[in-house]
This record gives C-alpha cells, sequence and structure tokens, in this order.
C-alpha cells in the first residue's frame, strides 16, 4: 500500500519557476513526500532562498538557475540533476509569462508579447520535456505534470497567454501518447486565481474574483501542489494525457446562471 506521506522517497525531482509561488509550493510538497528536489527558476537568489528553507527543515534541496527560455539552460539543469540525484523520475514545469494586456486593443498587441509569451510559456515546456524525457524514461517511473490554466478553457483575457496554456493541453495528449510505451505519464494541472506574487498589489482583484468562485475562495499554492503531487505520484499510475482543472469550481458551475434561477424560482432549486 503507498504510503501517503512519503510518495517520493527515493525520487528525484526537477521544478521550473521554483522560486516561488506555485512552483515553491510544489517543491516543497515533493520534498516533504521524500523527493529530492531540484529548484530552479531564472532568479537565482529566489531559487536558492527556497531550497535553503527546504534544506532548514531537514529535506532534500539543491538550487540552479535555469531559464525555460534557454535551451541550453534547460539542458544543464537537467544534467545537474541527473549528476547530482543518479536519476530523474519526476519533472514539474511552473515557469510561464503572461504579458500585460488590460485594456489594451487587440488590434496593437505586438508581436513581441505574443511570441514572448508562447516561446515561455509553451515552448519552454517543450524544452524542458525534452530535455528530461531521456531520464524519465530511463527511471522506469517517470512523470512529467506541467502548470495549465483555466485561461486555456475559456476566456480569462491575456490571449497569448491563453493561447499558450490551451496549447499545453494538446502537448500533454500527444507527449502522453508518445512517451506511454517509454513509461513515461505525462499531465496537466489548470488552476483558476492563486494567491501568488503573481498577484503583487492587486488584492483588490482578488476581493473581486472570489465570489466567481463556488468554494468561495481564490486557491492558495499548496492547493495545486497537492493536485501536481498526486498526477505525479503512483496514485495517479493509470493517468496520463488528462487535464485536472483545480479551480474552486470556476469553471463547472456558472455562479451568475444559478443565481439567477434562485432569485427567479425565489430560492435554491
Ligand atoms: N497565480 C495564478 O493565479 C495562476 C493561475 C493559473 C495558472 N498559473 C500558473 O502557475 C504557474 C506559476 O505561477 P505563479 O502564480 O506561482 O507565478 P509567480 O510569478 O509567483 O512565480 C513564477 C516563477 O517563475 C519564474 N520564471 C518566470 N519566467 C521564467 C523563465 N523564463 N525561466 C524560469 N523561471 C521563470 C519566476 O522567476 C517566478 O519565480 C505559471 O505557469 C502560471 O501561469 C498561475
Amino acid at each position: 500500500m503507498t504510503d501517503l506521506t512519503h510518495r517520493f522517497t527515493g525520487h528525484a525531482a526537477l521544478v521550473t519557476g521554483a522560486g516561488r509561488g506555485i512552483g515553491a509550493a510544489v517543491a516543497r510538497r515533493l520534498a516533504q513526500e521524500g523527493a529530492r528536489v531540484l529548484v530552479t527558476d531564472q532568479d537565482a537568489p529566489e531559487a536558492e532562498q527556497t531550497a535553503a528553507s527546504l534544506r532548514q527543515q531537514g529535506l532534500t534541496a539543491r538550487a540552479l538557475v535555469c531559464d525555460v527560455a534557454d535551451r541550453a539552460s534547460v539542458e544543464a539543469a537537467v544534467t545537474h540533476a541527473v549528476d547530482a540525484f543518479g536519476s530523474l523520475d519526476v519533472l514539474v514545469n511552473c515557469a510561464a509569462h503572461c504579458s500585460p494586456d488590460a485594456g489594451a486593443k487587440f488590434e496593437d498587441d505586438p508581436d513581441e508579447s505574443w511570441a514572448r509569451d508562447l516561446d515561455i510559456t509553451l515552448g519552454g515546456v517543450r524544452r524542458c520535456c525534452q530535455a528530461a524525457l531521456p531520464h524519465l524514461a530511463a527511471s522506469g517511473r517517470g512523470a512529467i505534470v506541467s502548470i495549465g490554466s483555466v485561461n486555456g478553457l475559456m476566456d480569462f483575457g491575456n490571449h497569448a497567454y491563453s493561447a499558450a496554456k490551451a496549447g499545453l493541453g494538446s502537448l500533454t495528449r500527444t507527449l502522453a501518447g508518445r512517451s506511454a510505451a517509454r513509461g513515461v505519464r505525462v499531465n496537466l494541472v489548470a488552476p483558476g486565481t492563486v494567491r501568488t506574487s503573481a498577484w503583487e498589489g492587486r488584492d483588490d482583484d482578488l476581493d473581486a474574483v472570489r465570489d466567481c468562485y463556488p468554494l468561495g475562495r481564490v486557491g492558495e499554492p499548496e492547493d495545486i501542489a497537492a493536485a501536481v503531487a498526486f498526477l505525479a505520484s503512483r496514485d495517479a499510475a493509470w493517468i496520463t494525457g488528462t487535464t485536472l482543472v483545480v479551480d474552486g469550481g470556476l469553471t463547472s458551475v456558472h455562479t451568475g446562471f444559478r443565481t439567477a434561477m434562485d432569485g427567479s424560482r425565489g430560492g435554491p432549486g
């Protein structure tokens, strides 16, 4: 029977964009469950800070700078993980880029911001998967989990970022098909709004969207880390190519429609 608290004992994991936010919570969750974790981020001090805080808790973690936009940097990170830990069992792709487009006219969106969102958010995952796949296949229990978004499923703005996140759904399925025979599972987690530094200084926005969430709150990084850990673990041994939506019911329950119906009927029905 699986030890639910230590599903990753003996496993080695690499997490991108793990200097803060969801990536840092994923690194913490995997390490708490026994994994040796390479914490990577384009921001060196943030990566080191995450890894140091894990080591302070007696967990096994190293930090390395890795920019997922740069193939050489990605390949060096994968090599570092394999050299340091002897294998690579889990890859979690958290790094992404979202150009601000609030209020901007679609016609005015520059090619550069479209290219950057696609290159980091979608291309970065592709690069990391390409570099890690041979090692994940060699491990015999390899798993890739990428972080998508509800933006890839419905319109929540930011069209370039959203297109990239939608592309991750497709990449997840095709890569799952290609790598199943090599024993590597590939899945995607699609979060709704999660309280991270991506929302820094926007507490009013977080308060404003809270009522859109049927479960009554926005997400916390740990909500997403729990789903990632499940999909990366043996508990998900028969799950590949799927998108697990973790969004407090946002995309399943139409709050406005339900409120209108309840109102016209004079009560819940
Ligand atoms: N916070 C949300 O509401 C939310 C919702 C849905 C999906 N997501 C997704 O979750 C993931 C993490 O988001 P977050 O909210 O924790 O963001 P965050 O800004 O708190 O952290 C993102 C981290 O990624 C790093 N990063 C950015 N570009 C990078 C690159 N090129 N190479 C390596 N690292 C890079 C940053 O330095 C940072 O440490 C992203 O894929 C994001 O799209 C977030």
